[in-house]
């Protein structure tokens, strides 16, 4: 016979990303819908060693939904990695009665949602984090917003860097991963964006691609360097080195995981927090949402850990296109 729920957790953990409060809000509203309570626990795993938990009702998560951050507040926790700490949280478990856990962030998340099923506490997962670089979805929450404040500061940038002829590079998140970068520096024309996934060549990626643009007229330069590639700084300084220009560096930071979540991300959100408590009370637990074409579709946890998500490749070559203003048309002398 399945598995009754009567009482489950809803965590989120690791770095924040916008659209957190609206998978809590889906999560703890779609279980109390199904006759199932709802406990919030408080700064991820470590919440669960602690026995850091507050109770929530369909009211208590009332005007979340555009909020950014998270009301359950985030944590990455270092005695949940211990033997000795998974076993306090299965022991909060049984001590708040919770039938199974949902827990929303990225990989990290999703590697404590292993091993606490392999205690015998059942958990979904529900992929946020602004750097999309969970391998069994498409998309993680987060990532359309953080791309939208990243694009609008480099938007920025842009104007001041086109007023006083310069060279920009912008530093933007993603850790080991190169999505974010790879998609804002499409949408913003960078003259260059440099990805973890591709080994870097300073003068091919970067000094030639400069000056060509420059030989096409170009008078300003936009540099996208994604975190996992290395300091902006130091790449601003090997810019110099090369070809005398001296680029304006930014760190765009922990800026790109804040503001209020964009329609794309709590709308999905929405629908992966219930699916998230549709799947588990249905018996499909230890295994994460995710997305694929325009439907949401459950991996277990160990496959969706194994599982690698690739740069699409064919976008940067679309970029390396676009991106370049090719010499100014010239007509034949006559
Ligand atoms: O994983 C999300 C993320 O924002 C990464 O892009 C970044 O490398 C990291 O978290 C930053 O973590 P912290 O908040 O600990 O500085």
């Amino acid at each position: 016979m399945d598995k009754k729920f009567k009482r489950i957790g809803v965590l989120t953990s690791g770095g924040d990303s916008p659209g957190m409060n609206a998978a809590v809000r889906a999560v703890v509203r779609t279980a109390i819908a199904q006759g199932i309570q709802c406990i919030g626990i408080r700064r991820g795993w470590q919440g669960l060693i602690t026995s850091d938990f507050v109770p929530l009702d369909a009211a208590s998560v009332g005007h979340i939904l555009s909020r950014g951050g998270t009301i359950l507040y985030t944590a990455r926790s270092e005695d949940f990695m211990s033997e000795k700490g998974r076993l306090k949280a299965v022991s909060t478990c049984k001590m708040l009665g919770l039938d199974g856990i949902v827990a929303i962030g990225g990989d990290g998340t999703f590697r404590g949602a292993l091993e606490l099923s392999r205690l015998g506490i059942p958990t979904v997962g529900v992929p946020a984090t602004i750097d999309n670089d969970i391998g069994c979805t498409n998309y993680t929450i987060g990532f359309d917003t953080a791309c939208n404040t990243a694009i609008d500061c480099i938007d920025r940038l842009r104007d001041t860097m086109q007023s006083h002829e310069r060279c920009s590079v912008v530093e933007v998140m993603g850790r080991n991963a190169g999505f974010l970068a790879l998609y804002v520096g499409i949408a913003v024309g960078a003259t260059a964006v440099l990805v973890p996934e591709r080994e870097l060549d300073l003068e091919r990626d970067v000094i030639e691609r400069i000056r060509n643009a420059r030989l096409a007229g170009a008078t300003h330069f936009m540099i996208v360097v994604a975190e996992g590639v290395g300091s902006a700084v130091e790449i601003g300084k090997q810019i110099q080195d090369a070809i005398g220009i001296s680029p304006r560096v930014t760190v765009l930071g922990h800026i790109q995981r804040g503001g209020s979540p964009n329609a794309r991300d709590r709308e999905t959100a929405t629908r992966m927090g219930y699916f998230a408590v549709k799947a588990m009370s249905e018996g499909r637990y230890n295994c994460i949402i995710g997305t694929r074409g325009g439907d949401l579709v459950e991996t277990p946890i160990e496959e969706a850990l194994a599982m690698k998500k690739h740069l699409q490749m064919d976008r940067y070559e679309v970029l390396e296109t676009v991106s370049v203003t090719t010499p100014a048309f010239t007509m034949p002398a006559r």
